[in-house]
């Protein structure tokens, strides 16, 4: 069979071993051929394909990134005839099935083609680990990694100066980075978009890390805004999605803790290293069999789904699960969480 991979949306550690595990399982089971469409669905609408024979993913699952490049470019964008775009390229290559590796953005566009009659599979993908359909989606596990050594190193150094060190993480409108990192690294403070702490709250467990002569280590999710943030508090670039385009929570949160206590306060945004590097063990691992069951996914016949975790399990889900439900934080793990705070 002729498959057709594809990533798209933001990077995230662990793309190149879901394609080198998807390689291997269809060359040695199923004699399949691969093609990779470049960067993301624009590969699709411009017909940019690269072959990726089977020496080509030679120890690619420790490699970052992405070998086929990434865009966010849709094939409806435009009132495009999606559909249209992508069968015309499948027709002139002979490509039967398409695996589409990406979020929630590129499983919704995955669904629209095949609900057109297109033959497209999922493999769900973010660092932010926000799609409910899956228990833990590959990259997060890097990017917690990658946030708790930069929050130690934070650590360390505002021990040495008696400062208050605000770190802002990634994860789009949910706060499993920073709950998962700041856990790790024993923050006295995280701050979560799902369960808001006022600037009051924040302060308080600033003051009662420092009154016991510790340095203030606070994490905020960039979605994070104060339940009770002032006018003019929110002076920074949001993109479409309301995230932080340059960073911005925890620089508009230093001042204002500094201010009030009169403690000394730095902000540190840690932004893209969180998900530029090479994958953890555990996301090469997730990665690699996301990619070989996507492959039994295809020749089963499971179009219009895509795989998942639940438990140690890969099972398959239909893809509009990964669309219409989001994971956020519950209130029991902010809760336990919470109990450390201070
Ligand atoms: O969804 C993954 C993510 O890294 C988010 O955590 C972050 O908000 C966003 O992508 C950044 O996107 P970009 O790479 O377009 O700046």
């Amino acid at each position: 069979m002729k498959i057709a991979m594809l990533t798209s949306g933001g990077d995230c550690p662990g793309l190149n071993a879901v394609i080198r595990g998807a390689v291997l399982k269809g060359d040695k089971t199923y004699e399949d051929e691969f093609v990779g469409f470049l960067d993301g669905w624009r590969g699709a609408i411009d017909d940019e394909i690269l072959p990726i024979p089977r020496r080509k993913v030679r120890g690619l699952s420790r490699l970052g990134g992405t070998i086929l490049g990434s865009s966010r470019a849709n094939p409806f964008h435009d009132g495009g005839d999606g559909v249209a775009l992508v069968r015309e390229t499948m027709e002139r290559h002979d490509i039967e099935a398409i695996i589409a590796i990406g979020g929630d953005g590129t499983l919704y566009t995955a669904n629209r083609l095949f609900q057109g009659g297109i033959p497209v599979v999922g493999v769900p993908k973010t660092v932010d680990n926000d799609l409910d359909a899956t228990d833990y989606t590959f990259g997060f596990n890097t990017a917690v990694e990658i946030a708790t050594e930069s929050l130690d190193r934070l650590r360390i150094t505002g021990e040495s100066h008696h400062r208050c060190m605000v770190a802002e993480v990634m994860g789009r409108s949910v706060g499993w980075i920073a709950l998962h990192s700041g856990m790790a690294a024993g923050a006295h403070v995280i701050c979560i978009p799902e369960f808001p702490l006022t600037i009051d709250e924040i302060c308080d467990y600033v003051r009662m890390t420092w009154d016991r002569r510790r340095a203030p280590l606070v994490v905020v999710a960039e979605g994070f805004v104060p339940k009770d943030a002032p006018e003019g508090f929110m002076n920074y670039d949001l993109d479409e999605f309301g995230r932080p385009r340059f960073g911005g929570i925890a620089q508009a949160l230093a001042p204002v803790i500094e201010k009030r206590l009169g403690i000394e306060t730095r902000a540190t945004v840690l932004g893209h290293i969180q998900r530029g590097g090479e994958p953890t063990g555990y996301d090469r691992v997730l990665a690699t069999r996301f990619g070989m069951a996507v492959v039994d996914l295809v020749h089963r016949g499971g179009m219009g789904h895509m795989v998942a975790l639940r438990g140690t399990e890969i099972v398959d889900v239909p893809l509009t699960e990964a669309i219409d439900n989001s994971k956020r934080v519950t209130r029991d793990r902010w809760e336990e969480a919470r109990t450390l705070f201070g």
